[in-house]
């Protein structure tokens, strides 16, 4: 088992590596510069179809739930159709409405988590259409679905997951554009996605190089007690999957929020102990984010910023990982992977086990 680690102390620092070959896997063959769209026969649906969706509604559990709901956003942008993602271990427990014009998405990395399973069940009997992003060939999921995309991000071994989420979002960027694409998304739009698409590898690479930067990091925020996770529209699924893998892994309280939020509420928590990881993209809500540091600053709160280079924090002394830029609707493919560093170097410091945290299973496959 130790030869498949191929020199790494980890399945997961070796899976996080592995990121810039895993996405040219998953889109190898199925960007169309011709008409700026992507190819995903595998879906099973014709632009006919494709078109007929009223609304997507994504559905997986844990991280792949918070991956799911990176990929509502981008549809709701590139495609402009009502989307949303729900934890299937919810859907699975609330009889829920299923609708013929709603495609459903399940999302998984095993194929086999019984409870985005039974979610596809539910699906199918009352008659819904539902096509999967699965990362395993011929897993169960894989299997109920009428169709899909597959991740090809090559076998996942540490229960955290890193490549096969990435992959994720990036099926999702995919399954946006052919779906953008049958409505008013334009070829020239289409095709600037596909370059940003295209280029991700080499951005990914790139973020990992900071790696012993953010190492240093890590160390910082291992020694808080609890800590919070922030960023807003399409940087709160960031913040949500960044502190579900400090959790499963670092053992430490981490608490996601909408940035928008904290001044209803957890504001008050904020003082010397309490630091703040903030997502700070450059987009058209720096500014808002800006201020909301600001005043987790004012309060006494360390904040870590995870931003881009032209992002100016002015005045404010604020630790930052720098993120490479991509189109805004894709920048939380590439803001999420060195938050997977950050909680890998924060278990490594504290000691835990990193492959395996305690009370955790790669996927629940067990009622
Ligand atoms: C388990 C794992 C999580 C994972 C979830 C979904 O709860 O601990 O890390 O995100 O299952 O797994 P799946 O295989 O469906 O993506």
């Amino acid at each position: 088992e130790d030869l498949d680690l191929g020199g790494y102390p980890h399945y997961m620092a070796k899976e996080i590596q592995e990121q810039p070959e895993s996405v040219e896997r998953i889109i190898r063959g199925r960007l169309d510069d011709r008409f700026g769209v992507a190819r995903l026969d595998g879906l099973n649906l014709t632009p006919r179809e494709l078109r007929g969706f009223a609304r997507v509604k994504i559905l997986g559990c844990g991280s792949a739930y918070y991956v799911g709901q990176i990929g509502a956003t981008m549809i709701e942008e590139l495609a402009r159709i009502p989307s949303d993602a729900e934890a299937a271990s919810e859907f699975r427990y609330r009889n829920p409405i299923i609708e013929a014009d709603t495609l459903y998405i399940a999302v998984s990395q095993s194929g086999e988590t019984i409870d985005t399973a039974f979610a596809v069940e539910e699906i199918k009997r009352k008659g819904g259409r539902v096509v999967g992003l699965v990362n395993v060939v011929g897993s169960t999921i894989a299997r109920a679905c009428e169709g899909g995309v597959y991740l090809h991000a090559g076998p996942e071994i540490a229960v955290a997951s890193t490549k096969a989420l990435t992959n994720m979002a990036v099926g999702f960027a995919l399954i946006a554009l052919a779906l953008g694409r049958v409505r008013d998304l334009s070829n020239a739009d289409g095709q600037r996605i596909i370059d940003a698409v295209r280029a991700l590898p080499g951005q990914i690479k790139a973020i990992l190089d900071f790696e012993p930067e953010i190492a240093e990091h890590a160390k910082t925020v291992a020694a808080a007690k609890s800590l919070f996770f922030v960023g807003r529209v399409r940087g709160y699924p960031v913040a949500r999957e960044g502190a579900q893998k400090f959790k499963e892994i670092s053992y430490r309280h981490a608490e996601a929020y909408q940035t928008s939020e904290l001044k209803h509420g957890p504001l008050a928590l904020i003082d010397e102990s309490l630091p703040t990881v903030a997502v700070v993209p450059s987009d058209e809500l720096t500014e808002r984010n800006l201020a909301a540091v600001q005043q987790i600053k004012a309060r006494g709160g360390a904040v870590l910023a995870v931003t881009h280079a032209d992002v100016d924090f002015g005045e404010l002394e604020v630790p930052r990982i720098i993120v490479p830029k991509t189109e805004p609707e894709l920048d939380p493919i590439l803001l999420t992977i060195p938050l997977q560093l950050l909680a890998y170097h924060a278990a490594l410091t504290l000691g835990y086990d990193i492959d395996k945290p305690r009370n955790l299973a790669k996927s629940v496959t067990v009622e």
